[in-house]
Protein backbone atom coordinates (compact mmCIF):
# COMPACT_ATOMS: atom_id res chain seq x y z
CA UNK A 1 0.00 0.00 0.00
CA UNK A 2 1.58 3.27 -0.97
CA UNK A 3 1.69 6.21 1.73
CA UNK A 4 -1.34 8.26 2.25
CA UNK A 5 -0.30 9.81 4.96
CA UNK A 6 0.81 13.40 3.50
CA UNK A 7 -2.74 13.20 1.44
CA UNK A 8 -4.61 12.33 4.89
CA UNK A 9 -2.67 15.31 6.98
CA UNK A 10 -3.93 17.79 3.30
CA UNK A 11 -7.48 16.11 3.06
CA UNK A 12 -7.62 17.19 7.12
CA UNK A 13 -6.27 20.72 6.63
CA UNK A 14 -8.76 21.58 3.35
CA UNK A 15 -11.70 19.67 4.43
CA UNK A 16 -13.20 22.47 5.55
CA UNK A 17 -13.30 24.04 2.40
CA UNK A 18 -16.40 23.31 0.45
CA UNK A 19 -16.12 22.34 -2.96
CA UNK A 20 -17.99 24.97 -4.18
CA UNK A 21 -15.67 27.17 -2.90
CA UNK A 22 -12.74 25.82 -4.75
CA UNK A 23 -14.26 27.22 -8.35
CA UNK A 24 -14.44 30.89 -6.66
CA UNK A 25 -10.75 30.79 -6.20
CA UNK A 26 -10.11 29.05 -9.55
CA UNK A 27 -12.19 31.02 -12.77
CA UNK A 28 -10.53 28.16 -14.75
CA UNK A 29 -11.12 25.03 -12.16
CA UNK A 30 -13.06 23.53 -14.78
CA UNK A 31 -10.66 23.77 -17.35
CA UNK A 32 -8.20 22.56 -15.22
CA UNK A 33 -9.53 19.61 -13.20
CA UNK A 34 -11.47 18.05 -16.39
CA UNK A 35 -9.37 15.89 -19.18
CA UNK A 36 -10.86 15.88 -22.72
CA UNK A 37 -10.21 13.28 -25.30
CA UNK A 38 -11.84 13.90 -28.58
CA UNK A 39 -15.31 14.22 -28.43
CA UNK A 40 -15.16 12.64 -25.04
CA UNK A 41 -14.80 14.66 -21.54
CA UNK A 42 -14.30 13.87 -17.71
CA UNK A 43 -14.82 16.72 -15.57
CA UNK A 44 -13.62 16.02 -12.25
CA UNK A 45 -13.96 19.43 -10.81
CA UNK A 46 -16.62 19.01 -8.59
CA UNK A 47 -14.54 17.14 -6.32
CA UNK A 48 -12.34 18.26 -3.34
CA UNK A 49 -9.30 17.49 -5.16
CA UNK A 50 -7.36 21.10 -5.35
CA UNK A 51 -3.72 21.44 -7.12
CA UNK A 52 -1.78 20.20 -4.00
CA UNK A 53 -3.96 17.25 -3.66
CA UNK A 54 -4.16 16.20 -6.98
CA UNK A 55 0.34 16.40 -7.67
CA UNK A 56 0.10 13.95 -3.97
CA UNK A 57 -2.47 11.44 -5.81
CA UNK A 58 -0.18 11.71 -8.92
CA UNK A 59 2.86 11.43 -6.77
CA UNK A 60 1.40 8.10 -5.39
CA UNK A 61 0.98 6.73 -9.16
CA UNK A 62 4.00 7.17 -10.07
CA UNK A 63 5.19 5.68 -6.58
CA UNK A 64 3.24 2.59 -7.68
CA UNK A 65 5.02 2.29 -11.01
CA UNK A 66 1.75 2.65 -12.73
CA UNK A 67 3.34 3.55 -16.03
CA UNK A 68 5.89 0.67 -16.06
CA UNK A 69 2.99 -1.62 -14.84
CA UNK A 70 0.92 -0.31 -18.07
CA UNK A 71 3.65 -0.87 -20.08
CA UNK A 72 4.27 -4.14 -18.88
CA UNK A 73 0.46 -5.27 -19.75
CA UNK A 74 0.56 -3.86 -22.89
CA UNK A 75 4.03 -5.95 -23.67
CA UNK A 76 2.32 -9.43 -22.71
CA UNK A 77 4.10 -9.79 -19.36
CA UNK A 78 2.58 -12.23 -17.18
CA UNK A 79 1.12 -9.44 -14.45
CA UNK A 80 -1.04 -12.14 -13.48
CA UNK A 81 1.10 -13.39 -11.13
CA UNK A 82 -0.70 -15.33 -8.93
CA UNK A 83 -2.39 -17.57 -12.39
CA UNK A 84 1.26 -17.17 -14.19
CA UNK A 85 -0.57 -15.63 -16.87
CA UNK A 86 -0.30 -12.14 -19.27
CA UNK A 87 -3.15 -9.82 -19.30
CA UNK A 88 -4.18 -9.01 -23.32
CA UNK A 89 -7.46 -8.22 -23.47
CA UNK A 90 -5.83 -5.42 -25.46
CA UNK A 91 -4.50 -7.42 -28.69
CA UNK A 92 -8.46 -8.09 -29.34
CA UNK A 93 -8.92 -4.56 -30.06
CA UNK A 94 -5.73 -4.11 -32.10
CA UNK A 95 -6.52 -3.43 -35.37
CA UNK A 96 -3.77 -1.07 -35.42
CA UNK A 97 -1.29 -4.12 -37.52
CA UNK A 98 1.13 -4.19 -34.60
CA UNK A 99 2.33 -7.16 -33.34
CA UNK A 100 1.72 -8.23 -29.86
CA UNK A 101 3.80 -10.75 -28.24
CA UNK A 102 3.45 -13.04 -25.64
CA UNK A 103 6.74 -16.04 -24.97
CA UNK A 104 8.19 -14.45 -27.88
CA UNK A 105 5.43 -15.39 -30.02
CA UNK A 106 3.18 -12.69 -31.66
CA UNK A 107 -0.70 -13.51 -30.92
CA UNK A 108 -1.74 -11.04 -33.52
CA UNK A 109 -2.33 -13.46 -36.23
CA UNK A 110 -4.54 -15.34 -34.34
CA UNK A 111 -6.38 -13.14 -33.14
CA UNK A 112 -7.29 -11.89 -36.47
CA UNK A 113 -8.57 -15.14 -37.82
CA UNK A 114 -10.28 -15.78 -35.36
CA UNK A 115 -12.09 -12.30 -35.71
CA UNK A 116 -12.35 -12.73 -39.74
CA UNK A 117 -13.93 -16.41 -38.59
CA UNK A 118 -16.64 -14.44 -36.46
CA UNK A 119 -17.07 -12.20 -38.91
CA UNK A 120 -17.82 -14.62 -41.56
CA UNK A 121 -20.19 -16.71 -38.83
CA UNK A 122 -21.66 -13.84 -38.21
CA UNK A 123 -22.57 -12.00 -41.31
CA UNK A 124 -23.49 -15.75 -42.55
CA UNK A 125 -26.09 -15.75 -39.34
CA UNK A 126 -27.69 -12.28 -40.76
CA UNK A 127 -27.83 -12.50 -44.16
CA UNK A 128 -29.31 -15.78 -44.16
CA UNK A 129 -26.28 -17.80 -45.55
CA UNK A 130 -25.98 -19.78 -42.45
CA UNK A 131 -29.46 -20.96 -41.29
CA UNK A 132 -30.86 -24.08 -39.34
CA UNK A 133 -30.29 -27.60 -40.04
CA UNK A 134 -33.92 -27.41 -41.94
CA UNK A 135 -32.89 -23.99 -44.22
CA UNK A 136 -34.65 -22.07 -41.97
CA UNK A 137 -33.47 -18.28 -40.81
CA UNK A 138 -32.32 -18.09 -37.82
CA UNK A 139 -34.42 -15.33 -36.31
CA UNK A 140 -33.24 -15.27 -32.86
CA UNK A 141 -30.12 -16.19 -30.97
CA UNK A 142 -29.76 -17.49 -27.25
CA UNK A 143 -26.55 -16.87 -25.59
CA UNK A 144 -25.88 -18.76 -22.63
CA UNK A 145 -23.41 -17.45 -20.28
CA UNK A 146 -22.53 -15.99 -16.82
CA UNK A 147 -20.28 -13.31 -15.31
CA UNK A 148 -18.22 -12.41 -17.85
CA UNK A 149 -19.54 -14.28 -20.36
CA UNK A 150 -22.85 -12.36 -19.94
CA UNK A 151 -22.42 -9.00 -18.26
CA UNK A 152 -20.16 -7.47 -21.37
CA UNK A 153 -22.39 -8.71 -24.16
CA UNK A 154 -25.63 -8.32 -22.47
CA UNK A 155 -24.66 -4.38 -21.63
CA UNK A 156 -23.03 -3.74 -25.15
CA UNK A 157 -26.13 -5.34 -26.68
CA UNK A 158 -28.88 -3.04 -24.59
CA UNK A 159 -26.55 0.01 -25.56
CA UNK A 160 -26.32 -0.26 -29.11
CA UNK A 161 -29.73 -0.53 -29.72
CA UNK A 162 -29.93 1.70 -32.62
CA UNK A 163 -27.41 -0.37 -34.50
CA UNK A 164 -29.42 -3.59 -33.96
CA UNK A 165 -30.25 -4.88 -37.87
CA UNK A 166 -29.37 -8.82 -37.14
CA UNK A 167 -31.39 -11.61 -35.91
CA UNK A 168 -32.94 -11.16 -32.04
CA UNK A 169 -30.39 -11.61 -29.34
CA UNK A 170 -31.36 -12.97 -25.74
CA UNK A 171 -29.71 -13.60 -23.01
CA UNK A 172 -29.73 -16.97 -20.29
CA UNK A 173 -27.00 -16.62 -17.23
CA UNK A 174 -29.09 -17.58 -13.85
CA UNK A 175 -29.24 -21.21 -13.34
CA UNK A 176 -32.98 -20.86 -11.88
CA UNK A 177 -34.62 -22.23 -14.15
CA UNK A 178 -37.34 -19.53 -14.25
CA UNK A 179 -34.89 -17.58 -16.47
CA UNK A 180 -34.31 -20.08 -19.17
CA UNK A 181 -37.66 -20.71 -19.46
CA UNK A 182 -38.71 -17.51 -19.72
CA UNK A 183 -36.13 -16.78 -22.70
CA UNK A 184 -36.79 -20.16 -24.60
CA UNK A 185 -41.01 -19.59 -23.97
CA UNK A 186 -41.74 -17.36 -26.49
CA UNK A 187 -39.05 -18.66 -29.37
CA UNK A 188 -39.57 -21.04 -32.13
CA UNK A 189 -36.56 -23.83 -31.64
CA UNK A 190 -36.32 -24.22 -35.18
CA UNK A 191 -35.31 -20.83 -36.15
CA UNK A 192 -33.38 -20.40 -32.79
CA UNK A 193 -29.47 -20.49 -33.03
CA UNK A 194 -27.91 -21.10 -29.15
CA UNK A 195 -24.38 -19.98 -28.29
CA UNK A 196 -22.86 -21.34 -25.00
CA UNK A 197 -20.13 -18.91 -23.93
CA UNK A 198 -17.90 -20.35 -21.26
CA UNK A 199 -14.51 -19.65 -21.14
CA UNK A 200 -14.09 -22.81 -18.84
CA UNK A 201 -16.53 -24.90 -20.51
CA UNK A 202 -17.03 -25.67 -16.87
CA UNK A 203 -19.49 -23.55 -15.30
CA UNK A 204 -22.32 -24.85 -13.69
CA UNK A 205 -24.84 -22.48 -14.62
CA UNK A 206 -24.18 -22.29 -17.83
CA UNK A 207 -23.47 -26.43 -18.74
CA UNK A 208 -26.77 -26.87 -17.23
CA UNK A 209 -28.35 -24.43 -19.10
CA UNK A 210 -26.75 -25.38 -22.37
CA UNK A 211 -28.43 -29.03 -21.37
CA UNK A 212 -31.63 -27.25 -20.79
CA UNK A 213 -31.45 -25.83 -24.24
CA UNK A 214 -30.45 -29.08 -26.38
CA UNK A 215 -33.16 -30.90 -24.57
CA UNK A 216 -35.77 -27.86 -25.75
CA UNK A 217 -34.27 -28.62 -29.57
CA UNK A 218 -34.62 -32.25 -29.13
CA UNK A 219 -38.15 -32.27 -27.69
CA UNK A 220 -38.88 -30.38 -31.16
CA UNK A 221 -37.00 -33.14 -33.03
CA UNK A 222 -34.43 -31.10 -33.95
CA UNK A 223 -30.55 -32.32 -34.18
CA UNK A 224 -29.35 -29.73 -31.87
CA UNK A 225 -25.82 -30.28 -33.52
CA UNK A 226 -27.12 -27.11 -35.97
CA UNK A 227 -28.29 -25.40 -33.88
CA UNK A 228 -25.04 -24.81 -31.45
CA UNK A 229 -21.52 -22.63 -31.35
CA UNK A 230 -19.34 -22.23 -28.94
CA UNK A 231 -17.11 -19.55 -27.04
CA UNK A 232 -14.58 -21.08 -24.69
CA UNK A 233 -11.26 -21.67 -24.52
CA UNK A 234 -11.34 -25.22 -23.80
CA UNK A 235 -12.07 -26.50 -27.32
CA UNK A 236 -11.76 -29.94 -26.46
CA UNK A 237 -15.04 -29.84 -23.82
CA UNK A 238 -16.73 -27.98 -26.57
CA UNK A 239 -16.00 -31.26 -28.80
CA UNK A 240 -17.23 -33.71 -25.54
CA UNK A 241 -20.55 -31.20 -25.86
CA UNK A 242 -20.93 -32.20 -29.80
CA UNK A 243 -20.70 -28.97 -31.09
CA UNK A 244 -19.14 -28.46 -34.42
CA UNK A 245 -15.57 -27.32 -34.48
CA UNK A 246 -16.46 -25.02 -37.32
CA UNK A 247 -18.90 -22.96 -34.75
CA UNK A 248 -16.14 -22.89 -31.99
CA UNK A 249 -14.43 -19.80 -31.46
CA UNK A 250 -11.88 -20.20 -29.19
CA UNK A 251 -9.64 -17.66 -27.06
CA UNK A 252 -6.39 -17.64 -24.95
CA UNK A 253 -6.24 -17.64 -21.18
CA UNK A 254 -4.69 -14.23 -21.20
CA UNK A 255 -8.28 -12.91 -21.65
CA UNK A 256 -9.73 -12.66 -18.44
CA UNK A 257 -13.57 -13.71 -18.12
CA UNK A 258 -14.39 -9.67 -17.50
CA UNK A 259 -12.36 -8.64 -19.97
CA UNK A 260 -13.51 -10.82 -23.02
CA UNK A 261 -16.16 -8.78 -24.82
CA UNK A 262 -13.62 -7.62 -27.02
CA UNK A 263 -13.50 -11.31 -28.54
CA UNK A 264 -15.15 -14.55 -29.63
CA UNK A 265 -17.37 -13.45 -26.26
CA UNK A 266 -18.62 -10.51 -28.27
CA UNK A 267 -19.97 -12.83 -30.60
CA UNK A 268 -23.47 -12.09 -29.72
CA UNK A 269 -23.00 -7.93 -30.18
CA UNK A 270 -21.58 -8.56 -33.26
CA UNK A 271 -24.78 -10.88 -34.79
CA UNK A 272 -26.66 -7.94 -33.72
CA UNK A 273 -24.79 -5.11 -35.01
CA UNK A 274 -23.02 -6.22 -37.50
CA UNK A 275 -19.19 -6.81 -38.44
CA UNK A 276 -18.60 -3.08 -39.23
CA UNK A 277 -20.15 -1.66 -36.21
CA UNK A 278 -18.65 -4.68 -34.03
CA UNK A 279 -14.57 -2.94 -35.21
CA UNK A 280 -16.03 0.73 -34.76
CA UNK A 281 -16.33 -0.79 -31.27
CA UNK A 282 -12.98 -2.22 -31.07
CA UNK A 283 -12.07 0.66 -32.63
CA UNK A 284 -13.27 3.12 -29.78
CA UNK A 285 -11.59 0.78 -26.99
CA UNK A 286 -8.42 0.85 -28.99
CA UNK A 287 -8.72 4.86 -28.99
CA UNK A 288 -8.54 4.51 -25.20
CA UNK A 289 -5.65 2.24 -25.15
CA UNK A 290 -3.74 4.85 -27.34
CA UNK A 291 -4.48 7.07 -25.09
CA UNK A 292 -3.75 5.70 -22.07
CA UNK A 293 -0.32 4.25 -23.09
CA UNK A 294 0.50 7.40 -24.60
CA UNK A 295 -0.69 10.86 -22.58
CA UNK A 296 0.61 12.20 -19.42
CA UNK A 297 -0.57 11.47 -16.25
CA UNK A 298 -2.07 14.21 -15.37
CA UNK A 299 -3.85 14.32 -18.94
CA UNK A 300 -4.74 10.67 -18.59
CA UNK A 301 -8.20 9.48 -18.18
CA UNK A 302 -8.42 6.42 -16.72
CA UNK A 303 -5.28 7.61 -14.49
CA UNK A 304 -7.05 10.50 -13.73
CA UNK A 305 -10.42 8.49 -13.29
CA UNK A 306 -8.76 5.96 -10.87
CA UNK A 307 -6.88 8.64 -8.74
CA UNK A 308 -10.51 10.07 -7.80
CA UNK A 309 -11.80 6.53 -6.97
CA UNK A 310 -8.62 6.20 -4.82
CA UNK A 311 -8.77 10.07 -3.40
CA UNK A 312 -12.87 9.00 -2.66
CA UNK A 313 -11.75 5.56 -1.15
CA UNK A 314 -8.81 5.91 0.81
CA UNK A 315 -8.57 9.80 1.56
CA UNK A 316 -12.37 10.60 2.11
CA UNK A 317 -13.33 7.46 3.48
CA UNK A 318 -16.12 6.78 1.32
CA UNK A 319 -17.39 3.08 0.78
CA UNK A 320 -19.25 2.85 -2.29
CA UNK A 321 -19.42 4.63 -5.16
CA UNK A 322 -22.77 5.33 -7.51
CA UNK A 323 -22.02 5.12 -11.47
CA UNK A 324 -25.08 6.86 -12.85
CA UNK A 325 -25.68 6.90 -16.52
CA UNK A 326 -27.90 9.58 -17.84
CA UNK A 327 -28.51 7.33 -20.85
CA UNK A 328 -31.00 4.34 -20.31
CA UNK A 329 -29.22 2.15 -23.15
CA UNK A 330 -26.32 2.25 -20.64
CA UNK A 331 -29.09 0.27 -18.16
CA UNK A 332 -26.49 -2.72 -17.40
CA UNK A 333 -23.47 -0.70 -17.04
CA UNK A 334 -23.67 -0.49 -13.22
CA UNK A 335 -23.88 -4.74 -13.34
CA UNK A 336 -21.37 -4.99 -15.96
CA UNK A 337 -19.00 -2.66 -13.53
CA UNK A 338 -20.06 -4.66 -10.66
CA UNK A 339 -18.11 -7.33 -11.94
CA UNK A 340 -15.16 -5.93 -13.77
CA UNK A 341 -14.56 -3.54 -10.54
CA UNK A 342 -15.35 -5.64 -7.60
CA UNK A 343 -13.90 -9.07 -8.97
CA UNK A 344 -10.83 -7.15 -10.03
CA UNK A 345 -10.39 -5.25 -6.53
CA UNK A 346 -11.95 -6.74 -3.95
CA UNK A 347 -8.99 -8.08 -2.69
CA UNK A 348 -7.86 -8.17 0.92
CA UNK A 349 -4.45 -9.34 0.38
CA UNK A 350 -1.42 -7.57 -1.81
CA UNK A 351 0.47 -9.35 -4.49
CA UNK A 352 2.89 -10.54 -2.07
CA UNK A 353 0.13 -12.23 0.17
CA UNK A 354 0.88 -9.55 3.03
CA UNK A 355 -3.21 -8.52 4.34
CA UNK A 356 -3.46 -4.69 3.06
CA UNK A 357 -3.44 -2.14 5.07
CA UNK A 358 -5.76 0.21 3.71
CA UNK A 359 -9.25 -0.19 2.08
CA UNK A 360 -8.79 -1.74 -1.89
CA UNK A 361 -12.08 -1.27 -4.42
CA UNK A 362 -14.97 -0.17 -2.98
CA UNK A 363 -18.58 -0.87 -3.46
CA UNK A 364 -19.83 -0.07 -7.06
CA UNK A 365 -23.59 0.21 -7.28
CA UNK A 366 -25.81 2.42 -9.15
CA UNK A 367 -29.14 2.97 -11.95
CA UNK A 368 -29.80 5.51 -14.96
CA UNK A 369 -30.83 8.80 -14.34
CA UNK A 370 -33.77 9.90 -14.07
CA UNK A 371 -35.16 6.64 -12.69
CA UNK A 372 -32.74 6.77 -9.69
CA UNK A 373 -33.79 10.21 -8.56
CA UNK A 374 -36.80 8.55 -7.45
CA UNK A 375 -35.34 5.84 -5.78
CA UNK A 376 -32.23 6.56 -3.65
CA UNK A 377 -31.21 10.17 -4.53
CA UNK A 378 -33.12 10.70 -1.48
CA UNK A 379 -30.08 9.41 0.69
CA UNK A 380 -27.44 10.40 -1.53
CA UNK A 381 -28.54 14.36 -1.35
CA UNK A 382 -29.83 13.90 2.09
CA UNK A 383 -27.93 10.79 4.07
CA UNK A 384 -25.83 10.16 7.06
CA UNK A 385 -23.29 8.64 4.23
CA UNK A 386 -21.44 10.38 1.27
CA UNK A 387 -21.92 8.63 -1.75
CA UNK A 388 -19.35 9.91 -4.66
CA UNK A 389 -21.40 9.51 -7.81
CA UNK A 390 -20.18 9.36 -11.82
CA UNK A 391 -22.86 10.90 -14.16
CA UNK A 392 -23.23 9.35 -17.62
CA UNK A 393 -24.17 11.75 -20.36
CA UNK A 394 -24.55 11.75 -24.27
CA UNK A 395 -24.57 15.35 -25.70
CA UNK A 396 -27.57 14.11 -28.09
CA UNK A 397 -29.42 10.82 -28.25
CA UNK A 398 -30.16 9.21 -31.78
CA UNK A 399 -33.88 9.93 -31.64
CA UNK A 400 -33.81 13.36 -33.00
CA UNK A 401 -37.72 13.85 -33.19
CA UNK A 402 -37.51 13.12 -29.53
CA UNK A 403 -34.67 15.75 -28.49
CA UNK A 404 -36.75 17.88 -26.13
CA UNK A 405 -36.71 14.93 -24.04
CA UNK A 406 -32.89 14.29 -24.51
CA UNK A 407 -32.93 18.05 -23.41
CA UNK A 408 -34.80 17.32 -20.18
CA UNK A 409 -32.30 14.19 -19.70
CA UNK A 410 -29.54 16.26 -19.79
CA UNK A 411 -30.95 19.38 -17.61
CA UNK A 412 -31.69 16.76 -14.70
CA UNK A 413 -28.25 15.11 -15.00
CA UNK A 414 -26.57 18.33 -14.32
CA UNK A 415 -28.92 19.81 -11.78
CA UNK A 416 -28.17 16.83 -9.90
CA UNK A 417 -24.57 17.32 -10.00
CA UNK A 418 -25.23 20.88 -9.20
CA UNK A 419 -27.52 19.95 -6.55
CA UNK A 420 -25.01 17.49 -4.97
CA UNK A 421 -22.32 20.37 -4.70
CA UNK A 422 -24.04 23.33 -4.15
CA UNK A 423 -27.34 21.89 -1.73
CA UNK A 424 -29.33 24.70 -0.39
CA UNK A 425 -28.00 25.30 3.02
CA UNK A 426 -30.57 27.25 4.12
CA UNK A 427 -34.36 26.33 4.18
CA UNK A 428 -36.89 26.76 6.93
CA UNK A 429 -36.84 23.55 8.29
CA UNK A 430 -33.65 20.95 9.13
CA UNK A 431 -35.76 18.50 6.82
CA UNK A 432 -35.45 20.72 3.92
CA UNK A 433 -31.77 21.33 4.26
CA UNK A 434 -29.65 20.32 1.43
CA UNK A 435 -26.12 20.06 3.19
CA UNK A 436 -24.22 19.83 -0.65
CA UNK A 437 -20.42 19.57 -0.86
CA UNK A 438 -21.12 15.88 -1.97
CA UNK A 439 -18.71 15.22 -4.70
CA UNK A 440 -19.58 13.52 -8.20
CA UNK A 441 -17.94 12.99 -11.78
CA UNK A 442 -19.24 13.62 -15.03
CA UNK A 443 -18.20 11.78 -18.54
CA UNK A 444 -20.17 13.63 -21.46
CA UNK A 445 -19.79 12.04 -24.95
CA UNK A 446 -21.40 13.07 -27.88
CA UNK A 447 -23.51 10.22 -28.52
CA UNK A 448 -23.64 6.85 -27.65
CA UNK A 449 -21.87 5.30 -30.14
CA UNK A 450 -19.82 1.83 -31.31
CA UNK A 451 -17.24 3.67 -30.66
CA UNK A 452 -17.84 6.13 -27.75
CA UNK A 453 -19.02 2.59 -26.46
CA UNK A 454 -15.63 0.55 -27.06
CA UNK A 455 -13.90 4.15 -25.06
CA UNK A 456 -16.06 4.07 -22.04
CA UNK A 457 -15.71 0.28 -21.39
CA UNK A 458 -12.03 0.85 -22.20
CA UNK A 459 -11.86 3.42 -19.91
CA UNK A 460 -12.98 1.67 -16.64
CA UNK A 461 -10.81 -1.45 -17.11
CA UNK A 462 -7.75 0.48 -17.60
CA UNK A 463 -9.65 2.98 -14.68
CA UNK A 464 -10.04 -0.40 -13.04
CA UNK A 465 -6.22 -1.61 -13.86
CA UNK A 466 -4.29 1.76 -12.15
CA UNK A 467 -6.33 1.77 -8.77
CA UNK A 468 -5.14 -2.13 -8.62
CA UNK A 469 -1.82 -1.05 -9.07
CA UNK A 470 -1.79 1.45 -6.62
CA UNK A 471 -3.40 -0.51 -4.09
CA UNK A 472 -0.18 -3.09 -4.98
CA UNK A 473 -3.08 -6.15 -5.30
CA UNK A 474 -3.86 -8.60 -8.51
CA UNK A 475 -6.50 -6.80 -10.23
CA UNK A 476 -6.70 -10.19 -12.66
CA UNK A 477 -7.48 -13.50 -10.14
CA UNK A 478 -11.08 -13.73 -8.43
CA UNK A 479 -10.08 -16.64 -6.04
CA UNK A 480 -13.20 -14.94 -4.13
CA UNK A 481 -15.62 -16.95 -5.91
CA UNK A 482 -14.29 -20.86 -5.60
CA UNK A 483 -15.73 -21.42 -2.32
CA UNK A 484 -18.93 -20.49 -2.65
CA UNK A 485 -18.51 -22.75 -6.30
CA UNK A 486 -17.27 -25.47 -4.21
CA UNK A 487 -19.68 -25.59 -1.10
CA UNK A 488 -23.06 -25.30 -3.43
CA UNK A 489 -21.65 -28.82 -5.19
CA UNK A 490 -21.46 -30.26 -1.65
CA UNK A 491 -25.02 -28.85 -0.87
CA UNK A 492 -26.79 -30.19 -4.26
CA UNK A 493 -27.13 -33.67 -2.19
CA UNK A 494 -27.93 -32.32 0.89
CA UNK A 495 -31.06 -29.78 -0.41
CA UNK A 496 -31.93 -33.24 -2.23
CA UNK A 497 -32.60 -34.72 1.14
CA UNK A 498 -29.03 -35.77 2.16
CA UNK A 499 -27.81 -36.15 6.12
CA UNK A 500 -27.08 -32.20 7.00
CA UNK A 501 -26.46 -32.89 10.56
CA UNK A 502 -22.73 -32.19 9.66
CA UNK A 503 -23.57 -28.37 8.66
CA UNK A 504 -23.44 -25.60 11.16
CA UNK A 505 -26.67 -24.97 12.98
CA UNK A 506 -28.24 -22.72 10.71
CA UNK A 507 -27.08 -24.23 7.41
CA UNK A 508 -28.73 -27.87 9.14
CA UNK A 509 -31.86 -25.98 10.07
CA UNK A 510 -32.50 -24.18 6.53
CA UNK A 511 -32.21 -27.61 4.99
CA UNK A 512 -34.59 -28.72 7.64
CA UNK A 513 -37.08 -26.32 6.99
CA UNK A 514 -36.86 -27.16 2.84
CA UNK A 515 -37.62 -30.44 3.36
CA UNK A 516 -40.42 -29.94 5.30
CA UNK A 517 -41.68 -27.14 2.87
CA UNK A 518 -41.43 -29.77 0.40
CA UNK A 519 -43.40 -32.48 1.68
O1 LIG B 1 -17.65 -15.57 -11.39
C1 LIG B 1 -16.49 -16.26 -11.60
C2 LIG B 1 -16.14 -16.43 -13.04
O2 LIG B 1 -15.02 -17.23 -13.11
C3 LIG B 1 -15.94 -15.10 -13.77
O3 LIG B 1 -14.69 -14.58 -13.59
C4 LIG B 1 -16.26 -15.50 -15.15
O4 LIG B 1 -16.48 -14.38 -15.96
C5 LIG B 1 -17.48 -16.34 -14.94
O5 LIG B 1 -17.20 -17.06 -13.76
C6 LIG B 1 -17.84 -17.26 -16.06
O6 LIG B 1 -16.83 -18.16 -16.36
P1 LIG B 1 -16.82 -19.00 -17.69
O7 LIG B 1 -16.75 -18.05 -18.84
O8 LIG B 1 -15.62 -19.89 -17.62
O9 LIG B 1 -18.09 -19.80 -17.75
Amino acid sequence: MPDFAPLLAHRKATEATPIAALFAGDPSRFAEFSVQLDDMLLDYSKTAIDAEARSRLLALAEAAGVEARRDAMFAGEKINETEGRAVLHTALRNLSGAPVTVDGQDVMPQVLDTLARMESFATGVRDGSITAPSGKTFTDVVNIGIGGSDLGPVMATLALAPYHDGPEVHYVSNVDGAHIHDVLEPLDPATTLVIVASKTFTTIETMTNARTAQKWLADAGLDSGGHFAALSSATEKTADFGIDPSRVFGFEDWVGGRYSLWGPIGLPIMIAIGAENFRAFLDGAHAMDTHFREAPLIANMPVMLALVGVWHSNICGYDTRAVLPYDQRLLRLPAYLQQLDMESNGKRVALDGSALAANSGPIVWGEPGTNGQHAFYQLIHQGTRVVPCEFLVAAEGHESDLAHQHDLLVSNCFAQSEALMVGRPEADTPHRVFPGNRPSTTLIYRQLDPFTLGRIIALYEHRVFVEGVIWGINSFDQWGVELGKELATAMLPLVQGGDASAKDGSTAGLLTVLQGLRD
